[in-house]
């Protein structure tokens, strides 16, 4: 089977809906749209999955059109589909894969089913050379996970967290603070102005092992600080603090995050064959993280590949971008509405041929 040279990818895991197309003869991007529905979650403080698949439905043929014209293509120029098939909101992964499978089928194209996480992990090598040994840290709203990749098929998990993601840390601290939905934007841009040392964070230690990491008692943490401070001042709610209050909460947790992050980087490239590292999801977006990262980086010697802040949030060029890389024959997918099993290609071209003949 020949390469499929334009696969257009299918996002639609959790609150964004995004499709892309990758040119896998020159490795580019040609186009990756993305339709954020935060504005919609924001009045309820995160995100609603029922809301959110309904969105998906809305808004996928609009997104649709949009990425084939920035793309400057057409249907017919689609040779392969690349869709999320885990992990995320089953709703939502539900409305994407029925986008996807019904598109591939009209196309009589193959189908690729992508992991979300994987695409994560190698979105920092989208239009820019990989080198295998590498050490990748995913680090999402959903996920805090280093893993050391040796090949495009061969991902070990290395260490996670063991309760709340980073990105949740960012979104409860923020919350607790009344600064919105999502939380590490906003986050990320007061502690600019803040004192990183205003509020004490303790260190997380995990019993566990030292492969794992903690962020649930970074927001009890935050909690008593909160409390205390609010004594202080004479206030009844976070958001009555002064900006430099907030700016100094805001400083603080990010810097305890940060730091517990690349504790666990340095302890990985200690103790593994890494030859470079890569930083990749939503809070790979981090303005200090990605300073801090780089700087560990540079003290073992080892590059530092940073996602594209294009390509740090969901988005689905690393989903197409990743099937180029990964699919291969047999992982072409069942175009069957309720199967849920990669299946052969052969068998696919099969019952294809089988199929019975439109009215
Ligand atoms: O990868 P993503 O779009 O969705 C998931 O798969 O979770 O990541 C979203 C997360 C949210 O928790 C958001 O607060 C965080 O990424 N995030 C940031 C920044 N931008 C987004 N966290 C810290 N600093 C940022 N600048
Ligand atoms: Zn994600």
């Amino acid at each position: 089977m020949q390469k499929p040279r334009l696969i257009l990818g299918i996002d639609t895991s959790c609150d964004e809906t995004s499709m892309a197309i990758f040119d896998t003869a020159s490795e580019k991007v040609l186009s990756n749209v993305i339709s954020s529905q935060i504005a919609l979650h924001q009045e309820y403080g995160g995100v609603v999955p029922e809301l959110a698949s309904r969105e998906h439905v809305k808004n996928l043929p609009a997104v649709f059109e949009a990425c084939l014209k920035e793309a400057g293509v057409t249907s017919d120029d689609i040779e392969a589909v690349a869709v999320t098939q885990t992990p995320g909101l089953v709703g939502c992964l539900l409305v994407g894969m029925s986008f996807g499978k019904a598109l591939a089928s009209r196309l009589n194209v193959p189908l690729y089913a992508v992991n979300h996480l994987e695409a994560h992990l190698f979105s920092p090598y989208i239009e820019k050379d990989i080198a295998f040994p590498f050490l990748g840290l995913v680090v999402s709203g959903g996920h805090t996970s280093f893993y050391l990749a040796k090949s495009y098929h061969d991902i070990e998990l290395l260490g996670q967290t063991i309760d709340d993601a980073a990105g949740e840390a960012f979104d409860k601290g923020a919350k607790l603070l009344g600064l919105g939905y999502p939380g590490g934007p906003v986050v990320d841009k007061k502690s600019q102005e803040g004192d990183v040392a205003a509020y004490a964070f303790s260190r997380p230690r995990v019993k566990m092992g030292e492969q794992y990491l903690s962020f649930s008692g970074m927001k009890t943490a935050l909690m008593q600080h909160v409390n205390a401070e609010m004594d202080r001042q004479q206030v009844s709610k976070a958001c009555e603090f002064p900006a430099n209050v907030v700016n100094d909460f805001c400083a603080s947790l990010q810097n305890a995050i940060v730091e517990t992050l690349c504790d666990k980087l340095k302890y990985f490239l200690k103790n593994s064959e890494a030859k470079r590292f890569g930083l990749s999801g939503g809070v790979a977006m981090n303005s200090l993280l990605r300073v801090k990262a780089a700087e560990v980086c540079e003290s073992f010697k080892i590059p530092c590949d940073l996602a594209a802040p294009q390509y740090c949030t969901d988005n689905a060029a690393m989903i197409a971008y990743l099937a180029s890389h990964q699919q291969r024959q047999e992982d072409v997918y069942s175009l069957s509405p309720i199967a849920t099993q990669r299946i052969n290609a052969k068998q696919l071209a099969k019952d294809h041929a089988n199929r019975p003949a439109k009215n």
